[in-house]
């Protein structure tokens, strides 16, 4: 298992570090090898070549099994020119790999509910998966930063653009995902006002009828799907969204979990894999050993079933999880009087360290 490691910026590091002593403790369990390549990626990268994505990192990505990812960006490089942002990097890789497929589960599980920003009796027992579209929409389309137009007047544009292909496949792969779920996708636009939308919907329905009657298919407005998710996280099975929305409605759901440090994701294309947390670099906290490694121990489990197809080790890394969870330890953030709180390598060991039992 040749794996390439993108630790990125801020807290990217220590998680990337915690995920490894869970992946290096699986391996041996199970009686795999993994090697790995660690690259730059983001600011790291910005500092070290002038470029948020070196070209030697998307060779090595592009070389490997999977590839597993901390975060990015960081106020420090909050002023450099838009097109050497670290987040370019993170865009750019996912290009490069053409990594259209977006998966972002949300589970709100008896250990956490308690640190839902909702009523228990509402958040727990919620189970969904967003599929969010990844390498097009307005996020990829071309970006007209600020200027002074004929008038005089300073404007900016951005383009939102879908193509059918485009939108037939990240539907095509929701609608599987959902038979191995509940059988229910609920598709967000904004058809009331955007072509790109309107062209969506029609093409998430069409495939709807001919190729997936035995789904369950809600179309919902994106503001209406913001306000029912916190109204009834449980009425979502699979959502299937856009770049921009899935990206957006992915932090929504991630707080209805109570951590945003719980959230793991794999992003899928036809080749490599890349997984990483949804969370972002937690500048504010780098460096102290206080941060979630769970996102990113998740992501390993994900890892493991979507790109090697190892089921029996996925599902051991999140059983030695929930024992451990169990065992009364957290991170700060997940943290109540009469528990046990632990650092960030401390979670990755003992939850290497039950794997190992
Ligand atoms: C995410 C992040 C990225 C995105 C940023 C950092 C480019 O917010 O993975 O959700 O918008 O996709
Ligand atoms: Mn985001």
């Amino acid at each position: 298992m040749k794996i390439t490691l993108l630790p990125g910026d801020g807290i990217g590091p220590e998680i990337v570090d915690a995920a490894i002593a869970v992946l290096n403790a699986t391996a041996k369990k199970f009686g795999f090898d993994v090697t790995y390549d660690k690259q730059l990626l983001g600011g790291c990268a910005i500092d070290a070549t002038g470029v948020p994505m070196p070209e030697a990192t998307v060779v090595s990505a592009k070389a490997a099994d999977a590839v597993l990812l901390g975060a990015v960006g960081g106020p420090k490089w909050d002023n450099v020119a838009p097109e050497v942002r670290p987040e370019k990097g993170l865009l750019g890789i996912r290009k490069a790999l053409g990594l259209y497929c977006n998966l972002r589960p949300m589970v709100v599980s008896k250990f956490t509910a308690y640190l839902s920003p909702l009523k228990t009796e509402i958040a727990e027992g919620a189970d969904l998966l967003i599929v969010r579209e990844l390498t097009g929409g307005i996020y990829f389309g071309e970006h007209n930063e600020a200027h002074l137009n004929a008038q005089g007047i300073e404007e900016a544009s951005d383009v939102e653009l879908y193509t059918r292909p485009e939108i037939e496949r990240i539907a095509k792969f929701a609608f599987e995902v959902a038979r191995k779920r509940r059988g229910k996708v609920t598709s967000v636009d904004k058809s009331n006002v955007l072509g790109t939308s309107r062209m969506w919907r029609k093409i998430v329905s069409e495939m709807q009828s001919k190729n997936y009657p035995d789904i369950e298919l809600t179309n919902l407005y994106v503001d209406n799907c913001a306000m029912q998710l916190v109204l009834n996280p449980r009425q979502f099975d699979v959502i299937l969204t856009n770049n921009m929305f899935g990206d957006i409605l992915s932090d929504e759901a991630s707080t209805i979990a109570g951590s945003i440090g719980l959230l793991p994701s794999a992003s899928l294309g036809d080749g490599t894999g890349l997984y990483e947390p949804i969370h972002g670099s937690a500048p504010d906290i780098a460096g102290q050993g206080i941060a979630n490694p769970l996102a990113t121990i998740l992501s390993v489990a994900m890892m493991l079933r979507y790109s090697f197809d190892l089921i029996d080790p996925a599902n051991a890394i999140e059983a030695a999880i929930i024992c451990v969870m169990d065992q009364g330890y957290r991170t700060s953030d997940l943290y109540k009087e009469g528990l046990t709180k632990v650092s960030t390598s401390e979670m990755g060991c003992l939850i290497a360290q039950e794997l190992l039992i």
